[in-house]
């Protein structure tokens, strides 16, 4: 339990000399009566709102439901912006950025004096960029996710966020959709305020963050516009007040055990590859071991959520079958106890839990694929690992050998994939270099590049691509991503040429190039690392300390916490 006296927020607000006049008088600006600075519990509301990401449009909103709760509980409640990141809006890649925003999120919780944190996020990666910089201050911290668009709706049919952008879009290359119908999907799709309803990464990461206890239960699925979700912000804003009465920091609840949940989780809804990356990142910053070893889990889970991409239902079916409370309380005999951010164990979320559809979430003994989950793969060509999601794959492709096609960056592949006599066949493995966090940078989302014009024309709709990419969480195809270490470290991938044989084997978790090590050490010797795309600046900061894809590619310097107080004072 904390008092009044011993509140962080104390340090600023509770002296009476000059440095606390002017952290009060400062405030008061705003309208804030003396007894507000009296130590009671001040809640920061670290808010991604912006009309840049789209996504996250309603975050102002569930801000000001937050704050009623915290008023309610008797807290003081400080709403403040930092970066936020428009997954659909940002060039490079908004994942260049997921780092810079934990740095802007972490040194603000810590420069501030606030005892408590609500993470207000939502798209792809504004949530795992903020749990890692709170997780490296460590206080007592909730997220409310923004929540997901209402189902997209065109010509009288759901339509999902992404999957059906890529299916579309595929459609019109096969000459099988027009481009006037093309374009009349585009309003129909994002109807709402709120993130992709798809089973993407940012509903993953949210159903991540339900089953790691670190939100309130029911979190991931409401929808954005649903009342439901105001009130759960406003339940919120009370229990932050509660936690910080409670000393319930970040890491009494963040645990290997809850993070292994989340692995677990991540299987049973088809989850996001990128919660691989994201993952690692936020354990890196909580100083818990994870490896990609933990996410091999094999065929332990199957897939229980029927949304896409990996099946064919959207977020709000999800929310109407029961949501995150219902698989939870299917995977209740495989989860690890942990805590919450409730206090109470993990198997709470699922308490009176039930499911009204079970097509949408089926159960742990009928499921709708056996075996889930990502596959870690290895061998000569990943020795650091790679993954592919079986669950967005072609069965038959899962088990493959065949000649690799070698794209040597992205612009390469752009100019050559419609090229109508491109020497390629459904058997190939097209292979793409240069997309890693060092050599894009930001390791974007692009390994599920598309198939050449020349095959889909012949009816293909899937073959197997390889890089040192990663693929939206709304992506599908046997695409085998975040192959470690990336091209412009100096991998195995760098060295691949055209027409080598690559054998891929999803069960066994091989990835190998079959070429003799005598010739790869030739080619090595012939090796010259691009040189990097940007010379000052943020990026040049990423490019020169980004660690690989099986780490979590946080900045090798963030790793870590530091939870001291600041005592110095700015005047
Ligand atoms: Fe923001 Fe999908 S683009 S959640």
């Amino acid at each position: 339990m904390t008092d009044k006296k011993t509140r962080r927020s104390q340090a600023w607000y509770g002296k009476q000399d000059k440095d606390g006049f002017i952290h009060r008088s400062w405030m008061k600006n705003q309208g804030f009566p003396d007894h507000v600075f009296d130590g009671r519990p001040i809640i920061g509301i670290c808010n991604t709102w912006s009309e840049l990401t789209p996504c996250n449009s309603g975050l102002r909103d569930l801000a000001e439901m937050v704050k009623r709760g915290v008023w309610e509980a008797g807290g003081f409640p400080v709403e403040f912006p930092v970066m936020s990141l428009g997954e659909t809006q940002m060039k490079p890649t908004a994942m260049l950025f997921r780092n810079l925003l934990a740095m802007d999120v972490e040194e603000s919780i810590r420069a501030y004096g606030i005892d408590g944190v609500v993470l207000l996020g939502g798209c792809d990666k504004t949530t795992p960029g903020q749990l890692m910089g709170a997780a490296s201050v460590d206080l007592p911290t909730i997220v409310v996710s923004s929540g997901p668009m209402l189902n997209g709706k065109w010509q009288g049919k759901d339509i999902g966020s992404g999957t059906d952008v890529w299916k579309f879009s595929e459609s019109v290359r096969a000459g099988d959709m027009s481009l006037q119908d093309f374009m009349a999907a585009e309003s129909g799709m994002s109807r709402s305020a709120g993130v992709c309803m798809t089973m993407g990464t940012a509903s993953t990461m949210a159903s991540l963050v339900e089953a790691m206890g670190l939100c309130l239960p029911t979190n991931a699925a409401l929808p954005a516009v649903d009342a439901r979700r105001a009130a759960l912000a406003h339940l919120t804003g009370k229990r932050i007040v509660e936690m910080v009465e409670e000393d319930l920091v970040m890491s009494k609840v963040l645990s290997r055990e809850s993070l292994k949940n989340a692995i677990l989780a991540n299987a049973a809804v088809g989850g996001s590859s990128n919660a691989v990356v994201h993952l690692l990142a936020i354990a890196g910053r909580a100083e818990i071991e994870l490896s990609l070893k933990d996410f091999e889990i094999g065929g332990e889970i199957p897939l229980l959520v029927n949304c896409m991409p990996s099946g064919k239902y959207l977020m709000e079916d999800f929310c109407y079958a029961g949501g995150m409370p219902v698989v939870l309380k299917e995977l209740q005999h495989k989860l690890y106890p942990a805590n919450t951010i409730l206090n109470k164990d993990i198997s709470s979320y699922s308490e009176g839990a039930e499911c009204f559809n079970y097509d949408v979430i089926h159960r742990f003994d009928a499921p709708l694929k056996p075996a889930a989950g990502l596959r870690v793969l290895r061998g000569n060509l990943a020795p650091l690992g790679a993954i592919i999601k079986p669950s967005a794959a072609s069965e038959h492709l899962l088990e493959h050998r065949g000649s690799a096609f070698v794209f040597e960056n992205i612009e390469d592949m752009k100019a050559k994939i419609d090229l109508p006599d491109l020497p390629v066949d459904e058997n190939t493995i097209l292979v793409l270099k240069g997309c890693g966090p060092k050599g894009y940078p930001g390791m974007p989302e692009v390994g599920n590049m598309p198939i050449p014009r020349c095959l889909v024309e012949k009816g293909i709709t899937d073959m197997v691509r390889v890089s040192d990419a990663r693929m939206s969480g709304t992506a599908f195809g046997t695409v085998v991503l975040h192959v470690a270490p990336e091209a412009n470290a100096g991998g195995t991938l760098a060295l691949v040429k055209t027409g080598d044989m690559i054998r891929l084997s999803a069960n066994d978790g091989v990835l190998e190039l079959e070429v003799s090590d005598d010739e790869l050490a030739e080619r090595r010797k012939h090796w010259k690392p691009e040189p990097p795309h940007y010379s000052r600046g943020y990026a040049k900061l990423y490019i020169d300390h980004v660690m690989q894809a099986d780490t979590g590619a946080d900045l090798d310097f963030l790793v870590g916490k530091d939870t001291r107080l600041v005592t110095r004072e700015s005047h």
